[in-house]
């Protein structure tokens, strides 16, 4: 992983001046702004633009709004070195870039399906202000026939000289290029990415996104438009079921007395299957599994197709959080009035994001229930305090861990694993480990003297079979 300082290398050595491209992304959250930082950083000429006008501004000083190990380093220069500009004006973006990527939110609508609203919104400012041709690259998630929409949306907003004289249309071509980068890791996973997948309907979008990445080196599949939207769902929806699969397993690991990080040791040797994604755990959260999930059921459904697999998935997950809760109150007894220790906030490691972490929905249950939460995250703290009311930030581990009941580990960050785990155990009231990641070594725990709880560890015995 990327921490600060040195500049990600590329594979194909420096960058190569003559594949210099302008370049425009829409939407400067986590990928825009890191597809905008790394694409500068392979050799174009990057315009980044959000219409939160505060968040420009702060862009423009070189103060991200977000924590991504390694982005600043790069961002400040290429800042510099002009190659990389914000704004807010779509106007100017498009007027000045042949490529314009879509990178903005696609949240969840109540019914699990994708909310395009951010989407339609950018494509219709883009058309307006169309005056020669764009390639209008779908960078966020979205459902399959989203990029038909995109360039009906486009067609019909054109400025009025391009649609009203004949044979005179502006053209344009509208492609699908889906984000693979994972949060914590994401300049690194966007400068080596095992593959980039390109979705296009005419040979000249292909070969401009084929410039665009030239410089990565990596291996690209070229498509259709709905089989690259597709790709993205099914990936996204794959991965949430290899960490459904491993939390099902460990729940019977727990009944059975087996061990579930030696059950996916054991199965991720084979090739077929890999050891990656197999943790078990609180369930997976975050900005997009849940989102992404309840949207390929949704577009399933709507489609005449009845994904029940993806439905046991999504019901495997939730039930990981209850039943942490209630491995909890069965070993604390009462729950009221107990003081509990959290360490680990975000929704995973090296970020600050607590869109759907676990974190939320597993401390809302236990203050539920009465308890006192004091909490410590490395970065997610902040974020944190918004959403969760009540709890007590502390400013380090060993403050949380002071007169509690039990500590929980909700995010398994480097810096837990390398505690002082005595002078813990020493300021607790009592000394009760759950460590909902399995980050810990359960055997060292024991012997410090904590009573020590993880998932699928096969230590509840009988007690662990209350679900
Ligand atoms: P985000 O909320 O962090 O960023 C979206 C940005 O778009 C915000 O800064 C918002 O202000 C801006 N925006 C919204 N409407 C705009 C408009 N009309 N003009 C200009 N800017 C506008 O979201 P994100 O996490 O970066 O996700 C973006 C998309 O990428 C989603 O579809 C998501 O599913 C997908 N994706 C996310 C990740 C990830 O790790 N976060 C990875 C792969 C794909
Ligand atoms: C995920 C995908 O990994 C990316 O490829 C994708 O681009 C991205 O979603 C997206 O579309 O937004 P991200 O959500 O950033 O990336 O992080 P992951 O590392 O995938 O973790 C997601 C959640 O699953 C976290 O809550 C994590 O704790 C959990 N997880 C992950 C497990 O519980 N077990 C595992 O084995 C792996």
């Amino acid at each position: 992983m990327i921490s600060a300082g040195p500049a990600p290398l590329l594979r194909g050595g420096p960058p190569d001046e003559r594949v210099r491209m302008k370049i425009s992304i829409i939407g400067a959250g986590y990928v825009g702004l890191v597809t905008g930082v790394c694409l500068a950083h392979i050799g174009h000429e990057v315009i980044c633009v959000d219409n939160d006008a505060p968040k420009v501004q702060k862009l423009r000083k070189g103060i991200i709004p977000i924590y991504e190990p390694g982005l600043a380093p790069l961002l400040t220069r290429l800042m510099k070195q002009q190659k990389l500009v914000f704004t807010t004006s779509i106007k100017e973006a498009t007027r000045k870039s042949t490529v314009i990527f879509i990178a903005v939110g696609t949240p969840s609508k109540k019914s699990g399906e994708a909310d395009l609203t951010y989407v339609e919104n950018v494509a219709r400012e883009i058309a307006v202000n169309m005056d020669s041709y764009k390639l209008i690259v779908e960078k966020s998630t979205v459902p399959t026939a989203t990029g038909q929409r995109v360039e009906r949306t486009i067609r019909l907003n054109l400025p009025k000289k391009f649609r009203a004289r004949r044979g005179g249309e502006l053209e344009f071509d509208v492609a699908s290029n889906p984000e693979f980068l994972r949060e914590g890791s994401a300049v690194e996973d966007f400068m080596n990415p095992d593959r980039i997948v390109i979705g296009v309907e005419s040979k000249k979008a292909e070969q401009l996104l084929r410039e665009v990445y030239k410089p990565l080196k990596a291996t690209i599949v070229v498509t259709n438009i709905n089989s690259a939207e597709l790709i993205k769902h099914a990936s996204n929806s794959f991965l949430a079921t290899k960490i459904s699969f491993a939390n099902a397993v460990s729940r019977i690991c727990d009944l059975v007395g087996a061990d579930v990080l030696k059950v996916a040791e054991g199965m991720g040797y084979d090739k077929r299957i890999g050891r990656s994604f197999l943790n078990a755990g609180i369930g997976y959260g975050g900005s997009c599994f849940p989102k992404d999930v309840d949207a390929f059921i949704r577009l399933s459904e709507k489609s005449g197709y009845d994904f029940g697999l993806l439905k046991a998935v999504r019901q495997v997950n939730e039930e990981q959080k209850t039943h942490f809760v209630r491995l909890i109150e069965d070993k604390l007894w009462i729950i009221k009035n107990k003081t509990i220790g959290v360490l680990g906030l975000a929704f995973k490691p090296d970020t600050d994001d607590m869109r759907n972490a676990p974190a939320i929905d597993i401390i809302q249950a236990l203050q539920h229930e009465g308890a006192r939460i004091k909490a410590y995250d490395p970065q997610a703290m902040e974020r944190a305090a918004g959403e969760l009311p009540g709890v007590v930030m502390c400013k380090d581990p060993y403050a949380v861990a002071r007169g509690c009941d039990c500590l929980l580990i909700l995010t398994e960050w480097k810096e837990f694993k390398e505690l002082n785990y005595r002078k813990v155990r020493e300021s607790m009231r009592q000394a009760v480990i759950f460590d909902g990641r399995n980050l810990l070594a359960d055997a060292a725990m024991r012997q410090l003297g904590f009573e020590y709880f993880g998932i699928g560890r096969g230590c509840l015995g009988t007690e662990g079979r209350r679900t």
